[in-house]
């Protein structure tokens, strides 16, 4: 069965398992190249500020072995554009970071950071990179990335993906509601939609249902599942759940 939606697989957390230790594995390069023979259409990482996870050589030998294409995830920083312009990945994905948090917690503010957004992104836009934006399903926010002259934005599906696991059915139906919305609404303005942050088996098929939204970024869950099922089964029953909710 084919589909128009892809799989971003997030490796960030292979990572995480190997640093716990300063060891030399597991390997996420290794990760990345399985998840690819699993079926993923692409490969995330999120080479952070404190490199608590993913590190320069990662990204480097990603940038180098990878078949598919490599989203580049990264602050707005000056430091994060620099790596970025040396290896010109496919997609950078620009993400909000704050050295205490234990995950990215909400979309980039993009509303008010306009004129430092735009002038950061332009030579992203030169160098060939997919500019893409995270953010919350906001309309001020999509209205914003698509002036700054991003292709892409990604919505974030946190609180969605929270409130499924609390049972709180009525904020999750709300959330859902505002994220089918603005998947339509950023749509209707011509910029490309992805989608993701804390899916799960549980929670994926109404956001990959949504017809405007291309691309599924997963890392975590598929991560802690692969420790049960093995990562390419992880994987590719994830695609599995993609496609039957598209079809
Ligand atoms: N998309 C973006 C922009 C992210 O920052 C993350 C987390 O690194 C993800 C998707 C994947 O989230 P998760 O690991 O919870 O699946």
């Amino acid at each position: 069965m084919s589909s128009n939606l892809r799989l971003g697989v997030n490796i960030d957390h292979v990572a995480t398992v190997r640093n716990a230790r300063g060891s030399a594995y597991p390997d996420p390069v290794r990760a990345a190249k399985l998840a690819e023979e699993a079926g993923a259409d692409g490969i995330t990482a999120h080479l952070r500020e404190d490199r608590r996870h993913i590190g320069d050589a990662d990204i480097e030998r990603l940038a180098a072995e990878l078949t598919v294409p490599l989203n580049f995830e990264m602050a707005a920083t000056d430091e994060m554009q620099a790596i970025a312009l040396r290896h010109k990945p496919h997609a950078v994905c620009i993400v909000p970071e704050k050295r205490e948090e234990r995950t990215t917690e909400g979309g980039l503010e993009v509303a008010r950071e306009e004129n430092r957004l735009a002038h950061f992104i332009a030579p992203l836009r030169d160098a060939g990179c997919r500019v893409s934006i995270f953010i919350a399903a906001d309309r001020a926010q999509i209205e914003a990335a698509n002036r700054i002259g991003a292709a892409v934005v990604e919505l974030h599906t946190g609180a969605y993906c929270d409130f499924h696991s609390e049972g709180e059915f009525k904020e999750r139906d709300d959330e859902l509601q505002r994220l089918r919305e603005m998947a339509s609404f950023a749509h209707s303005l011509g910029l490309e939609v992805h989608a993701g942050h804390g899916l799960t088996y549980d929670t994926v098929k109404p956001v990959a249902a949504f017809p405007e939204v291309m691309e599924l970024n997963i890392g975590h869950f598929l991560i802690g599942e692969a420790i049960f099922r093995g990562l390419k089964d992880s994987i590719s029953e994830m695609k599995r759940l993609m496609q039957e909710a598209r079809a």
